[in-house]
């Protein structure tokens, strides 16, 4: 039997995961301290152990009391903006949190390692990015990614583990079994706003920077569904077992869509909507998203929701459940 350790496992992508994982045979151990994280998004089936990665007494417990044998890597804080302000608090949870975790599988089973990494690692792009393009983080949020990455690959042969870096694009909307969603509003994710307005009278977004040298000069973006992105975590893990290879695998649909794009398609819903536009936001890159070749080709997976209008209904679904339940 696999006893997964999923940290970050009470966040929004965590829970969708433990979600997947709980209808496999493995028994799911889930690390989260809680600090955005929330007690409903806690998957009943899984064990919840209330902690911090940074710190190593309590991982190494238990790694011991439930034999880990991989690890689904997602603890960490990702608001950029407070990132750029709190550079310390971003790195110590972060980076010397990677860290500690992986410190700990030196003498223990761990044979696999999903790393949950970002797009924002490779900064500007051109084109659809792929796998081999040079990493060059913007933001200070990015580089402690980057820097997350590194750890990962720096131990894996020490500790003689195989790992999954996968770098997420914008993921969006919520579960279709309606228990679990994204309730943290503060990361400024696009879906996520314009899911709060949907449920007001007079919806306003407002759209950080018309300026870039986009099509409509708003930022463009990969968006994918967060069960499709959970179930890739099944099959990531799924890979590194039956390959014993490791592997750094882009998230994504391989489409980017401008803000003002999917805005449009909102009005479809919401006639009345008010767009406001406003100032860049600093760490946002222009253009990114992701060349699919090596997705398809590892992550053999029936995409189910690549299409905007689909994520827009889920994640306004999620949120007027979220709204009825308070
Ligand atoms: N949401 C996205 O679009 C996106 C895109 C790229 C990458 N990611 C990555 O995905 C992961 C999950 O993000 P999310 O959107 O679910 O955010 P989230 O805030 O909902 O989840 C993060 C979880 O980690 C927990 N956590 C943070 N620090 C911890 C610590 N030191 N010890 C224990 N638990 C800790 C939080 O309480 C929370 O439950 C992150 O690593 C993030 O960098 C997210």
């Amino acid at each position: 039997m696999n006893n997964i350790l999923v940290t970050g496992g009470a966040g929004y992508i965590g829970s969708h995961i433990v979600e997947q994982l709980v209808k496999t045979k493995a028994r799911i151990i889930i690390i989260d301290n809680l600090a955005t994280g929330y007690k409903k998004l806690i998957n009943k089936k899984a064990i919840f152990v209330k902690g911090d990665i940074k710190n190593f007494k309590k991982l190494s417990k238990i790694f011991n009391k439930y034999k880990i044998d991989s690890i689904i890597h997602l603890a960490a804080y990702l608001n950029i903006s407070e990132a750029e302000r709190n550079k310390k608090k971003y790195y110590q949870n972060n980076v010397t949190g990677t860290l500690n975790l992986i410190k700990c599988c030196k003498s223990s089973n761990i044979k696999s390692i999903v790393f949950s990494s970002s797009c924002s690692i490779y900064g500007d792009t051109v084109g659809a990015v792929d796998e081999n393009k040079r990493a060059n983080p913007k933001g200070y949020y990015a580089r402690t990614k980057y820097e997350g990455e590194k750890i990962i690959i720096k131990y894996a042969k020490k500790y003689n583990y195989k790992y999954a870096i996968l770098r997420y694009f914008n993921i969006a909307g919520a579960s279709s079994s309606n228990k679990i969603g994204e309730i943290n509003s503060s990361y400024g994710h696009l879906f996520k706003n314009i899911a709060i307005q949907s449920l007001k009278k007079k919806p306003v977004i407002n759209v950080y920077g018309a300026d870039y040298k986009t099509k409509d000069g708003t930022c463009v973006r990969d968006y994918m569904h967060v069960s499709d992105l959970s179930v890739a975590h099944v099959k990531a893990l799924k890979y590194l077992k039956e390959k014993s290879k490791s592997m750094i695998l882009n998230c994504g649909y391989g489409k980017g869509y401008s803000v003002l794009e999917v805005l449009r398609k909102f009005k479809k819903i919401k006639k009345n909507l008010k767009i406001n536009f406003v100032q860049r936001r600093k760490g946002d890159v222009a253009v990114v998203y992701s060349d699919t070749k090596k997705f398809k080709k590892t992550i053999k997976m029936k995409i189910k929701y690549n299409n905007i209008p689909k994520i827009l209904k889920s994640s306004i679904k999620w949120e007027r459940i979220l709204k009825n339940r308070k």
